[in-house]
């Protein structure tokens, strides 16, 4: 009788082990750079609650925003090595991992619409960037856009000229690198967690960025001036470790690429909303000038970035800006 009972308490512990195990959600960690209400991370919370809600608690989404798990370059480590699952990282931030085709977005002037953009990211040549991470143990899963950069620094930028001489920080990118070194400025990779404080204690003058990211980060704390210049693009890759998403059962990938389609919906109808509440909030604060070029000196920019495009699409693939420029002609 004592057997049958004890027995019968061990059959009943491991089924509901059992029932607990095949119960308990598959996690997906989350991990970014930006603050929770800049474009990319409203719409990682807007993914989380889809995919959430598509699988039926069977996924949970955790969000680590503002570099609080890893910084840009850690990042991405920690994806490769499995210890997140999902990144969206600035297209700029892959050249480290030898996958230098991102850094067209980079090239100055590249996109003259978001309509041209669009056409990139969500047609075939979005499609093959993608497919370049594969190797690397990434699958790319979408293209999300926070729009284009301004410069600022602490003194007032109206021309090309204005630039020359001032240290500035910049992504992980050699075309940005070129960029700063072509207008005679001295280009300054840091993690983007670092921006605020190399800015308030002038390590850097300057930097660029859309208006998003510089209100977010409050950096019009630290920067006096800033320049609608839309000189450079800013677009991130929803990233996913490859054997974690290949190992997924096919059910739940489905729904969670449903999910991704609409919160990258979002995140296109936002980008633009975002960043021209952001710039109307920072002009709000008094504390960052905002300077409109007249036509006249946005001629004089392009015509001092149009070298960088020469220069860099050895290195980049000159088919692949060839392509981008078809599609924008
Ligand atoms: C930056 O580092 O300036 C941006 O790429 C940050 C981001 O992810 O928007």
């Amino acid at each position: 009788m004592k057997i049958r009972k004890s027995l019968f308490f061990s059959i009943a512990a491991m089924l509901l082990q059992v029932s607990a195990f095949a119960q308990s959600p598959i996690v997906i960690k989350f991990s970014h750079v930006v603050a929770s209400d800049a474009p990319k991370g409203q719409a990682a919370q807007r993914f989380k609650e889809l995919a959430e809600k598509a699988t039926h608690g069977r996924v949970k989404v955790e969000l680590y925003p503002n570099s609080t798990l890893y910084k840009d370059k850690e990042e991405l480590e920690a994806l490769q090595l499995g210890a997140v699952q999902m990144l969206a990282p600035s297209l700029a931030k892959f050249g480290p991992l030898g996958i230098k085709e991102f850094e067209v977005f980079d090239i100055p002037y590249i996109f003259p619409s978001k309509d041209v953009l669009y056409s990139v990211t969500q047609g075939p040549i979005g499609k093959d960037l993608l497919k370049k991470l594969e190797p690397k143990g990434i699958t790319g899963l979408s293209f999300w856009d926070n729009g284009f950069k301004d410069f600022s620094a602490n003194k007032p930028i109206h021309l090309p000229s204005d630039i020359k001489g001032l240290r500035l920080r910049i992504q992980s990118s050699k075309v940005l690198d070129t960029q700063m070194r072509v207008l005679g400025a001295t280009p300054q990779v840091l993690a983007f967690s670092e921006v605020y404080q190399a800015l308030r204690s002038s390590f850097v003058d300057g930097t660029e960025n859309p208006p998003s990211n510089l209100y977010t980060q409050k950096m019009y704390e630290v920067q006096k001036h800033m320049t609608i210049t839309n000189h450079g693009y800013l677009g991130y890759a929803v990233i996913v470790n490859k054997k974690f998403w290949d190992g997924l059962p096919g059910d739940i990938r489905d729904e969670l690429n449903q999910a991704m389609a609409e919160a990258t919906m979002y995140a296109n109808t936002i980008a633009q909303q975002e960043n021209d509440k952001a710039l109307a909030a920072v002009k709000k604060t008094g504390k960052t000038k905002v300077y409109v070029l007249n036509d006249q000196e946005k001629a004089a920019w392009r015509k001092a970035l149009l070298p960088v495009q020469k220069e860099v699409e050895q290195r980049i693939g000159k088919d692949l800006v060839a392509n981008i420029n078809k599609e924008a002609a």
